[in-house]
């Protein structure tokens, strides 16, 4: 990040000296997206234009808890290197900003884009929630790569009256030519399909739900195609529920099928709960738009927290970040259709201090890491065990992460229990499990690593966890554990990861 000014819009622009010690604190994320100072929950508005991927966020730009709801703003070149800008969209006239999407409209279907260049018509669009008395969805536009924005003055584009009923995603259809925006109906868990030639005039198409899990509110739904293998493409519709998901409180879970340009179909049974995270901080996740097709890529980040406890998290002067942004796949395990998802290539830029263990046994891996000391890292391991091994991560007595795969229960794990500070909420110890399909007694782990957070991807994004935790600064050991048996380290791999900050 470039250190100078930070400046915020809010009515009047307030510029703070960016102190040389943010980004630096305890448990500051190095290489994840968070705001310098007060409150983020979800990822915004993600889009790729003109060579930068934009980052807006839910954002109060007066404090460290939900409130003021206004998107917050930053651009980069990979993902992983963030800018700062001004806030993007203010709270305003007793509306707040709730969250939304944006595209590109390439060729000004609004006829909102003012573009200079005589060769290129187009400009972004943001659509989200405006949220007063009840909640209904508006546009606003930049012509100026996202540096500002103007509120659109027929907004609100669809306004139905209804106190639930949020969180625009809009892409473009190719095979029907229309813009699509998938909305929640949060209390009646549903999803409810609009179709636009405008962006501005907007007819209902047809609702999906209530299926899969319903125990809880449903919040930012996203839907995009991917291909399966041989030709086959699947639709994968994303519904975030809260609370309810499967590690408790909020979570990601996801629907297989198709999608016509009017309806969607399920493939699979509605009682049927699919879940992208097992861990208990991956929420609202959002996928970018407008990945030039050259690179192809459908990436998602989520917000990197829970409902539950994000307003009581010890940290300051900020709270809250995203998730790094993940490659999203769509696999064949026997005759279902899985997600998975895999850590952006672009973070390999940050590797640093390398160190290669294996095959080896746990006590001679364990020598070999005994000087590896680090807050900050990605590991990558494939591990042979009849019974349960893994990794105590941020280690330092009495506290460690463990981080791990039982062959017994065919499961991977993260158990924060005894992480660090563990008590600002009752909601937050604990172990959070996912299913590894297909397994046996090997398995390969991928862990990111960083001040206050593990992401865990097994077998190839198989099956992820995504979890804070709150470790003391000198918890910084890594061990390799055992349990009931002998475990093998067939291949090892520990890159220290450099701050992006
Ligand atoms: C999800 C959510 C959204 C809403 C936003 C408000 O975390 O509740 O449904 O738009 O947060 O900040």
């Amino acid at each position: 990040m470039k250190r100078g000014l930070i400046c915020f819009v809010l009515g009047a622009s307030i510029c703070l000296l960016n102190a040389s010690e943010l980004y630096t604190e305890p448990f500051r994320p190095q290489f994840h997206f968070s705001p310098a100072r007060n409150w983020t929950n979800d990822p915004n508005g993600l889009v790729f234009y003109q060579g930068e991927y934009h980052l807006f966020y839910q954002y109060n730009p007066l404090g460290d808890t939900w409130g003021h709801m206004s998107w917050g703003h930053a651009v980069s070149t990979d993902m992983v290197h963030w800018k700062h800008l001004p806030v993007a969209l203010a709270e305003e006239n007793g509306e707040m900003i709730f969250s939304g999407s944006a595209v590109v409209d390439w060729h000004n279907s609004s006829g909102l884009c003012r573009n200079r260049d005589p060769r290129d018509h187009s400009c972004l669009i943001a659509i989200y929630t405006g949220h007063s008395d009840h909640q209904s969805q508006s546009i606003a536009f930049s012509n100026d790569r996202g540096r500002t924005w103007t509120k659109y003055k027929g907004n609100p584009v669809i306004d139905l009256g209804l106190r639930d009923f949020r969180d625009p995603k809009v892409f473009w259809h190719e095979k029907t030519h229309e813009w699509i925006m998938v909305t929640a109906l949060a209390a009646a868990h549903k999803v409810r399909f609009f179709g636009s030639s405008d962006l501005k005039r907007w007819t209902a198409l047809s609702d999906f739900g209530p299926a899969g899990a319903t125990s809880g509110a449903w919040e930012c739904p996203d839907l995009f195609r991917l291909p399966v293998d041989a030709g086959q493409t699947r639709w994968v519709l994303s519904v975030n529920i809260n609370p309810g998901a499967i590690a408790g409180g909020s979570g990601n879970q996801y629907f297989v099928g198709q999608f016509d340009g009017t309806r969607f179909t399920n493939d699979n049974p509605a009682s049927q709960t699919l879940w992208a995270d097992y861990g208990k901080d991956f929420y609202a996740s959002q996928s970018y738009s407008d990945i030039p097709p050259l690179d192809g890529r459908r990436i998602w980040m989520g917000w990197f927290s829970n409902w539950l406890y994000a307003n009581k998290e010890p940290t300051d002067p900020w709270r809250c970040g995203q998730s790094i942004p993940r490659v999203l796949k769509l696999k064949k395990i026997g005759n279902s259709i899985r997600l998975a998802q895999e850590p952006i290539a672009e973070l390999a830029s940050l590797r640093g201090e390398h160190l290669h263990i294996g095959p080896a046994g746990v006590v001679e891996a364990n020598l070999r890491l005994r000087g590896f000391h680090s807050d900050t890292y990605e590991l990558s391991a494939e591990i042979d065990t009849a019974s349960e091994a893994g990794f105590k991560l941020r280690k330092g007595a009495p506290e460690e992460t463990l981080a791990g795969y039982n062959a017994n229960s065919a499961e991977v794990f993260i158990d924060r229990t005894r992480s660090g500070i563990v008590d600002f909420s009752g909601d937050f110890p604990g172990r959070h499990a996912g299913p590894v399909v297909a397994a046996n007694h090997r398995i390969r782990l991928c862990i990111f690593v960083d001040r206050s957070s593990v992401e865990l991807f097994a077998n190839d994004g198989g099956t992820v966890i995504s979890d804070r935790i709150f470790p003391s600064p000198t918890s910084n050991g890594l061990e390799i554990y055992a349990l009931g048996g002998s475990a093998r380290v067939i291949s090892l791999d520990v890159w220290k990861l450099k701050s992006t900050w």
